[in-house]
């Protein structure tokens, strides 16, 4: 443009135009020209209106997804898998993309629901359960996933839409849910059976021992040793059901263990001068203290000290020692010499009313609670109670602060 103004410009002075005008008026042309400039020309609009380019959700809720702990799967319309997060991978392998559902989740159940929430837009969910790697019990859901937008196109120019298939793991709920019905069971079948030979004691004093003086004394003491024995379970039962209330409490008074565990020696003496045991304490010098609360650590020591006796018997001796090391924690180990409890019974004594034998342990007024209570007044006090046991040489139980 400048050249064609100075082009102009030279032309005039040819023709013989006086210079000073056509100057000026080059001037004026270039400023015009100059200030036109930065202006930019308005780009011609192409006339051809691209369609918008698809909107691909999946990407996003794939991300999404992905940062969720619980498995969960991106289904299509025609039920092939486009997304299964790590932990989905975790829990049922990887999956090659694309595949069907039914390559991984065979049961006819789940496949079913799938179908129909993709038939009706509904959600739909169905409990399931997975024998491996490790028995667990899913609630699974399926539910479209609605991203208010219109949805994808794909090729065919028909509607993609994606549904969410996730896993709920209850199976721990489950797992308290049998514990506690097992609980409740096994608590009445405790009382149930001392209750019945109550029962059947009272109707042979009505009836046949009626004017039998000798047996009216003895079926006496038996129903006297029945109703100590319900009484004991009560007992024992309140404990835990207390324990349990205040298991996240940690215990706050400081607890010399020497006198404590003297104590109990002395309280035990004769339980074990009756099943002719001797109890032998080992006891370091000065304070042992702990934090904790004296009443349930008394508790404690009664209930290892007595199973020593009772169950160790035949060893004639049990040893209670005291250990205080300056870098090593807290240990009250309590050792007899009776014949040992097998491996295989070992992990299960704390549950409750486990025992080796269960014959045994009600002869010895067990109610197979006392261990159990054990262990949950030591994890209220965070200190941990290690069995030891060799058949025919005996057992050590020790807890650790
Ligand atoms: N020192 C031990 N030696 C051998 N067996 C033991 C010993 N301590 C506990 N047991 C076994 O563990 C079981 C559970 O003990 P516990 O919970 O105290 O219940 P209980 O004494 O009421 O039967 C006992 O029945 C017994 O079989
Ligand atoms: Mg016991």
């Amino acid at each position: 443009m400048l050249l064609l103004l100075t082009l102009l410009a030279s032309l005039a002075l040819l023709a013989g135009m006086d210079w000073p005008g056509v100057l000026i008026g080059w001037l004026l042309l270039v400023l015009v020209v100059v200030g036109r400039r930065p202006v930019p020309v308005p780009a011609v609009e192409p006339e051809v209106i691209e369609e918008e380019p698809a909107f691909d959700p999946l990407p996003q809720v794939a991300a999404t997804l992905g940062a969720l702990d619980i498995p969960a799967f991106v289904l299509g319309s025609d039920a092939t898998v486009l997304f299964q997060n790590k932990a989905g991978e975790k829990a049922f392998g990887a999956l090659p993309a694309g595949s069907h559902l039914s390559a991984r989740l065979r049961s006819p159940g789940i496949l079913d629901m799938v179908r129909e929430t993709i038939a009706t837009d509904e959600p739909n969910q169905i409990e399931h359960s997975e024998r491996l790697p490790s028995e667990r019990v899913y609630t699974l859901r399926v539910a479209p996933i609605d991203l208010g937008q219109p949805p994808r196109r794909v090729a065919e120019g028909e509607a993609q839409k994606f549904y969410l298939l996730s896993f709920r793991d209850i199976s721990e709920l489950r797992r308290i849910d049998r514990m506690r019905s097992d609980f409740v069971a096994n608590a009445s079948h405790e009382l149930r059976t001392p209750l019945a030979s109550l029962r059947g004691f009272i109707e042979t004093l009505q009836g046949p021992a009626r004017s039998d003086p000798a047996a009216q004394e003895r079926f006496l003491g038996i129903m006297f040793d029945q109703a100590t024995r319900m009484s004991r379970l009560v007992d024992d039962l309140m404990s835990l059901s207390r324990l349990e209330l205040k298991s996240h409490i940690a215990p706050d008074q400081t607890v010399d263990l020497r006198p404590l565990i003297g104590h109990v020696r002395d309280s035990l003496v004769p339980l074990a001068d009756d099943l002719g045991v001797e109890i032998r304490t080992h006891l370091p010098e000065g304070k042992v203290e702990v934090l904790g609360d004296r009443d349930e650590l008394v508790q404690v020591f009664e209930n290892l000290i007595e199973n020593a006796c009772k169950y160790g018997q035949e060893g004639k001796v049990v040893d209670v020692y005291l250990k205080n090391g300056t870098a090593e924690p807290v240990e009250v180990s309590i050792v007899d010499q009776g014949p040992g409890i097998p491996a295989e019974h070992v992990p299960r004594l704390t549950e409750r009313f486990y025992r080796v034998s269960v014959a045994d342990s009600r002869s010895k007024k067990g109610t197979g609670l006392g261990l159990a209570i054990v262990k949950h007044i030591l994890t209220r006090h965070r200190a941990r109670l290690i069995v030891k046991s060799e058949v025919g040489k005996g057992s050590e139980f020790t807890v650790r602060f």
